[in-house]
């Protein structure tokens, strides 16, 4: 998924209906070879914009998951290679699910992917998660042990923050780290948010366009921070590798979120004296 139902309501999108938690199969045998064609296109066109641009984990990932010539991923084969290298693997779902589902499959290591392709006419963009995005855009991911570690914690933290009411504070981290995160390597800023590497626009502009902030990452500094969903980030958090953002989340946020009771909320756009600013570098 793009994020929870709860990513997109925090910014005003109509509010989402809870969905029940169907047991749903992919019906791989029931793409159609133009479906099959759209999938080829969108990966061509990212692998070759992603490959000074993406993060070595994320380029490593999506090789061993082999998914390049047969079109759509049958999640039968993903979910071997996911099962051998990480312990994870993918559930079909018909869209955004509710909060609680969402969270309960992440901390079983079950990864929610929706099953449908964007048309011909949506390639450049699409606002809600397909399986374009849920899967060339998470899974290569998830095939990093680190960071399969850090989402199943994530979804075990996601069921303590719905029970203390602090899922707007959670949901944001979701949002500045797995789906539009930046990291720091020795060749420059790398991408390995999976809302960046699915969308051809975001993979240059996060890293080229003088206008966004890239601001390095700070727990409670992300988790006070709104986002839009439906336009580009204007401000990506930057990790230095995946070590420092699981240590950072270890700790229990109860005292956390306790904390963030009496700090503002910031703009999308807000700039802090605290700041470490990556986009003013040479
Ligand atoms: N340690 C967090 C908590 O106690 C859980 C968490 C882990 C949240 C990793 C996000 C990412 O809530
Ligand atoms: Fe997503």
């Amino acid at each position: 998924m793009v994020s929870t139902a709860s990513l997109w309501n925090a910014c005003g999108a109509p509010a989402m209906k809870d969905l029940e938690q169907a047991e749903l199969k992919q019906e791989w045998e029931s793409y159609t070879p133009e479906q099959h064609a759209i999938w080829r296109t969108l990966f061509h066109r990212q692998e070759a914009i992603l490959a000074r641009r993406a993060c070595q984990p994320f380029l490593d990932g999506l090789k061993a998951l082999g998914v390049e010539a047969e079109g759509i991923p049958d999640f039968r084969r993903l979910n071997e290679a996911l099962e051998r290298a990480t312990r994870w693997g993918i559930v079909a779902v018909p869209g955004l699910v509710a909060d609680d589902v969402f969270f309960e499959h992440l901390a079983n290591r079950r990864f929610p992917s929706t099953c449908f392709i964007r048309r011909q006419d949506q390639l450049d963009y699409l606002q809600e998660p397909d399986i374009f995005h849920d899967i060339f855009g998470h899974v290569p991911m998830l095939m990093n042990p680190v960071f399969a570690d850090y989402m199943q914690a994530y979804g075990e933290g996601g069921l303590k923050a719905l029970r203390l009411g602090n899922l707007h504070h959670l949901a944001r981290l979701y949002w500045y780290t797995v789906e539009f995160g930046l990291i720091r390597t020795a060749e420059g800023l790398r991408i390995y948010g999976s809302g960046i590497v699915s969308s051809k626009g975001e993979s240059i502009y996060c890293l080229e366009n003088p206008a966004p902030r890239r601001l390095g990452f700070a727990l409670l500094r992300v988790m006070r921070t709104n986002y839009h969903i439906d336009r580009f980030q204007q401000t990506y958090f930057v990790i230095d590798d995946f070590r420092q953002l699981f240590d950072a989340t270890r700790p229990d946020f109860t005292p956390y979120y306790a904390a963030l009771a009496n700090l503002p909320d910031l703009a999308p756009d807000a700039v802090l004296p605290s700041d470490t600013r990556f986009d003013r570098e040479a």
